[in-house]
């Protein structure tokens, strides 16, 4: 052992074009994977090619163009529905282990429902399953990334408890069509976003305002949906498959303002309803705790004789509770808590309000182009701890961690600088904090389409120019700088 940790040590003395770095002496262990992440819509284009049904996102940005900011679309995005085999060149070239990627629901089944399955999406997808294989990349799929066809929102969506059965026939038909292919799954991505966005300010598709009530459904839904779907998956298909299942749940980092009591309570009961709301049921059992008793607490103040937050029966929670294999986080970026008086609520309620604390970015950290996306690498290593902290001693993989800029320039140094130095917390978690932390996920392989950001945000370690029909993907430097932490398994500092 101490012999092979020489020889990995000693790897990290490379003497090529990155060599101007200082060394870092700890190497990301053998067993640690390395990724790329996409999804359905922000890459595939094709948007009602080949028998694909409307999804949210397709009738969300028709209906109202200037929802996106440049008013672009997704109609065509860097067009991988027939060009997923460049996509599959870069991550060659890249070096990368695993490529994690979603299924649009509506394109196997264009209604939702798995009484109408069209065959031309399912081959599609079979396509790239095959085209990853031949080029010896793992596939990490995920069910769901925020496209809920159309027809099933047009009946509540989100909001309606059958989505919980539409989603299970959904992702036993993905586990029996591509099962063999896939050595992770994912069944959904980013619930807050979802709910928060998609049914509490609406301001994501498909739009629905209910602030602090949707919401709550929705989370509640999403929650059942992802339950059945990996017991489904743990039952009828595990020891078949010899794969893995879980959720995956973003998170930044609240980091109290102050040292004052009141301010650190804040900031950890700020964590329980943004991280905590989707993991406890999940990795404990029911709503945290907070939760329950400030939405309970605020509603009471409002003059309901009952909490907004719908609650879990005893035979719910104990469908929830166990159901993953590994704990799936995506992060960016970081916030301060202050404490507010509880007097001052409510004036508006939302998820937000009802923790209580207020969050806000400092002016002096550095910015992307997404307003919210500040760039702070400690916050990466402090989240890290709490999950260590709170939910146990578990195996965390990071399935998005990235940056982004308006122009896609392929000379990313701050792409490369962010990268290196959220990656040397990460590596400082888990050699000083003991967090067992087995993977990494870089978004994005390629420039796509982001929400609705459109072209303005490009997050790709490899340029799409949207302009162009042919949309050639060109290498950034950032993509040599992942490559080299591939091969050499050193983070160059
Ligand atoms: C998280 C989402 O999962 C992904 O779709 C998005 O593009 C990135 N964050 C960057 O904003």
């Amino acid at each position: 052992l101490v012999f092979f940790a020489i020889i990995v040590l000693s790897a990290c003395d490379g003497d090529d074009e990155f060599a101007n770095y200082t060394i870092t002496d700890r190497p990301f262990p053998p067993h640690f994977t390395f990724g790329v992440a996409t999804a359905a819509y922000q890459i595939e284009g094709a948007w009602d090619t080949d028998g694909k049904g409307e999804q949210v996102w397709d009738t969300f940005i028709h209906e109202k163009p200037d929802r996106v900011s440049d008013r672009t679309t997704g109609d065509v995005a860097s067009d991988s529905y027939h060009r997923y085999k460049d996509d599959v060149r870069c991550m060659k070239e890249v070096g990368v282990d695993y490529y994690r990627f979603s299924i649009a629901w509506s394109r196997i089944l264009p209604n939702g429902t798995v009484d109408n399955i069209n065959t031309e999406g399912v081959n599609y997808y079979l396509n790239v399953f095959k085209e990853l294989e031949a080029n010896g990349i793992e596939s990490m799929v995920t069910l769901y990334h925020w496209d809920i066809p159309t027809d099933l929102e047009k009946q509540g969506g989100w909001l309606n408890p059958k989505v919980v059965d539409w989603f299970t026939d959904y992702a036993r038909l993905c586990y029996t069509l591509f099962g063999k292919y896939v050595k992770v799954w994912v069944t959904i991505n980013e619930p807050k976003q979802i709910c928060h966005s998609g049914y509490g300010t609406g301001g994501y598709a498909p739009g629905v305002v209910s602030p602090g009530v949707g919401e709550y459904v929705c989370a509640r839904h999403v929650l059942l949906a992802h339950a059945k779907a990996w017991r489904v998956f743990d039952k009828e298909f595990r020891s078949a498959l010899g794969s893995r299942n879980t959720i995956v749940i973003d998170s930044d980092w609240y980091e109290p303002a102050t040292n004052k009591e009141e301010d650190v309570v804040a900031a950890e009961i700020k964590r329980q309803f943004v991280f905590g709301m989707y993991a406890h049921p999940v990795f404990k059992g029911d709503w945290p705790d907070q939760m329950i008793e400030n939405v309970g607490e605020i509603s009471r103040r409002q003059g309901f004789n009952q909490s907004r937050l719908p609650a879990f029966s005893e035979e719910e929670i104990a469908l929830v509770n166990g159901t993953y294999d590994f704990l799936a986080l995506n992060h960016y970026t970081t916030y301060m808590v202050t404490a507010v008086k509880g007097e001052e609520y409510p004036k508006v309620v939302s998820w937000d309000t009802d923790s209580k604390a207020r969050s806000y970015q400092k002016d002096e950290w550095q910015t992307a182009a997404i307003g919210w996306f500040r760039i702070v690498p400690w916050g990466f290593g402090k989240l890290l701890r709490w999950l260590k902290k709170t939910y146990g001693d578990i195996e965390i993989v990071i399935t998005e961690n990235g940056v982004s800029d308006t122009t896609g320039t392929l000379r990313d140094q701050h792409r490369i600088n962010y990268m290196k130095s959220y990656m040397s917390h990460l590596l400082d978690a888990m050699y000083d904090g003991g967090v067992r932390v087995t993977g990494y996920t870089a978004w994005s392989i390629i420039d796509n389409f982001e929400w609705t950001q459109g072209n303005n945000a490009k997050l790709g370690m490899y340029y799409v120019n949207m302009s162009d029909p042919l949309r050639p993907r060109i290498a950034k430097d950032s993509s040599k700088y992942y490559s080299h932490i591939i091969s050499s398994r050193c983070l160059l500092d």
